[in-house]
C-alpha cells in the first residue's frame, strides 16, 4: 500500500471498522484514491446521497446529505464537473441549476419508481381538471414534470412549500403517501383523481384541499405496521423511524418520521436502546458507522434497486470516461429550474 492509499484506508477504517470487512476496505481505499486524483484533475465535485453504500459514503463525496441539501450544494458549486452519486432525478436537478457544467451520473440504471410514475402530460391533464390550482412537485420527478409545476419540494420542506403557496387547494405530485402524510399533518383532506374512459375523473365532490397522484416509492411502500409490531415484540423499547414515503399507517405507528437527514439527526441526538430505520438499508449502515455506540436495526430485505447501482467502480469510470452525461433540453430546463429555485428560496 502506498502512503496515499494507506492514509485513505486509515480514514475509512476509523469510521467503518465495525461495518465493512477489512478486505473490502483495502480494495475500496485504492479506488477512492484513484477517484480523488481524477476529481482534482477534472475540477469535479462529488455529491453523495445518504443512501450510498458505506465505503463510498465515507470516502469520495465532497458533500453528503438528503435531496434538499444536495440540491443546495449543486446550486452553489463552482466546479466544472458534478458527479452525482444518487439517482437520475437528483443528477437532473443539479443540471437544471448548472446548465454550463458537466453533470455525470455513474450508472445509467439509477432511476426511481416515483419519477417513473408520472408524465408531463399527466400534469397538464391535472391542471386542465383543476384550473388555477398551484402544482407542488416532489423532486423525485423528471425535468419535464418539474417544468409543468409551480414549485418543487422534498420530504424535508413539503409542508413549508405547501404553506408558502397560501392557496385553498394544491395539487401535490406524485407520491401518494408523502402527500397523504403531509395532508394529515396539515389537517387537510386529499383526493386522488382516477384515470377513466374520458381521461382523469374525480368522484369525490366533498370539500378537499389537496389533490394527489398514486405514485409510490417501491421501497418505502413495502414496510408495514406488522413489521413494526413484530420488531417491537422483540425489542420493546426500540425507537422506530420512517421516511414519509412510507404509508400513513406506518408513519403513524413510528416514533419519528422525516427526511433522510432528519432521521440521521434524530438518532444522533436521542438515546434509545435500539433504532429501527425504515428506509434504504445502506443508510442504517452509515448511521451505525457514525454512531458506533448505538444499536441499529434495519429491514434489509427491502432495498432500492436504483441507488444500489451506484458503485465506486462506476464512479471511477464516470470520471475516466465522462459518463453518463445528463442533458436536459433548454426549453424544459428553464421552466424546471424555476420550480427548483423557488423551492430552494423557501429554505
Ligand atoms: P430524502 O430527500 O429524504 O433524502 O429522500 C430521497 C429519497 O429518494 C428517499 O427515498
Ligand atoms: Fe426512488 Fe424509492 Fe429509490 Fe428513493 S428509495 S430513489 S424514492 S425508488
Amino acid at each position: 500500500m502506498n502512503a496515499e492509499v494507506q492514509a485513505m484506508y486509515d480514514k475509512m477504517r476509523a469510521k467503518l471498522e465495525k461495518v465493512v470487512p477489512d478486505v473490502e476496505l483495502r480494495i475500496k481505499a485504492e479506488i477512492a484514491v484513484e477517484i480523488n486524483a481524477l476529481k482534482v484533475e477534472r475540477n469535479a465535485v462529488i455529491l453523495g446521497h445518504n443512501y450510498m453504500e458505506p465505503a463510498l459514503f465515507y470516502s469520495i463525496p465532497d458533500f453528503v446529505g438528503d435531496s434538499l441539501d444536495l440540491s443546495r450544494k449543486a446550486a452553489q458549486t463552482d466546479k466544472d464537473v458534478i458527479v452525482f452519486c444518487g439517482v437520475r432525478f437528483m443528477a437532473e436537478t443539479a443540471k437544471l441549476l448548472n446548465p454550463t457544467k458537466t453533470v455525470l451520473l455513474p450508472s445509467e440504471k439509477a432511476g426511481c419508481s416515483l419519477a417513473a410514475s408520472i408524465t408531463a402530460q399527466d400534469v397538464r391533464d391535472l391542471k386542465a381538471l383543476f384550473p388555477g390550482v398551484p402544482v407542488v412537485t416532489y423532486v423525485n420527478t423528471y425535468a419535464d414534470v418539474k417544468a409543468e409545476s409551480d414549485i418543487c419540494c422534498t420530504s424535508s420542506n413539503a409542508m413549508a412549500v405547501v404553506e408558502s403557496l397560501k392557496s385553498d387547494k394544491v395539487i401535490f405530485l406524485p407520491d401518494e403517501y408523502l402527500a397523504a402524510n403531509v395532508a394529515r399533518e396539515m389537517g387537510k383532506k386529499i383526493i386522488y383523481p382516477k384515470k377513466g374512459k374520458n381521461g382523469l375523473e374525480v368522484d369525490d365532490t366533498g370539500d378537499y384541499q389537496m389533490i394527489g397522484w398514486r405514485g409510490r416509492c417501491e421501497v418505502h411502500e413495502k414496510f408495514t405496521v406488522n413489521d413494526i409490531q413484530t420488531v417491537r415484540a422483540q425489542f420493546p423499547e426500540v425507537a422506530v423511524l420512517s421516511h414519509p414515503e412510507c404509508s400513513p399507517d406506518v408513519t403513524a405507528a413510528s416514533d419519528f418520521s422525516g427526511s433522510t437527514n432528519a432521521m440521521i439527526k434524530f438518532v444522533k441526538e436521542s438515546t434509545a436502546p435500539q433504532y429501527l430505520v425504515l428506509t434504504e438499508c445502506a443508510m442504517g449502515d452509515n448511521i451505525a458507522a457514525a454512531n458506533p455506540e448505538k444499536d441499529m436495526l434495519r429491514l434489509c430485505m427491502v432495498r432500492c434497486p436504483h441507488m444500489n447501482t451506484i458503485t465506486m467502480e462506476d464512479t471511477l469510470n464516470a470520471l475516466k470516461l465522462n459518463r453518463y452525461v445528463i442533458d436536459v433540453p433548454e426549453e424544459i430546463r428553464v421552466r424546471a429550474a424555476r420550480s427548483v429555485q423557488r423551492m430552494i428560496e423557501i429554505g
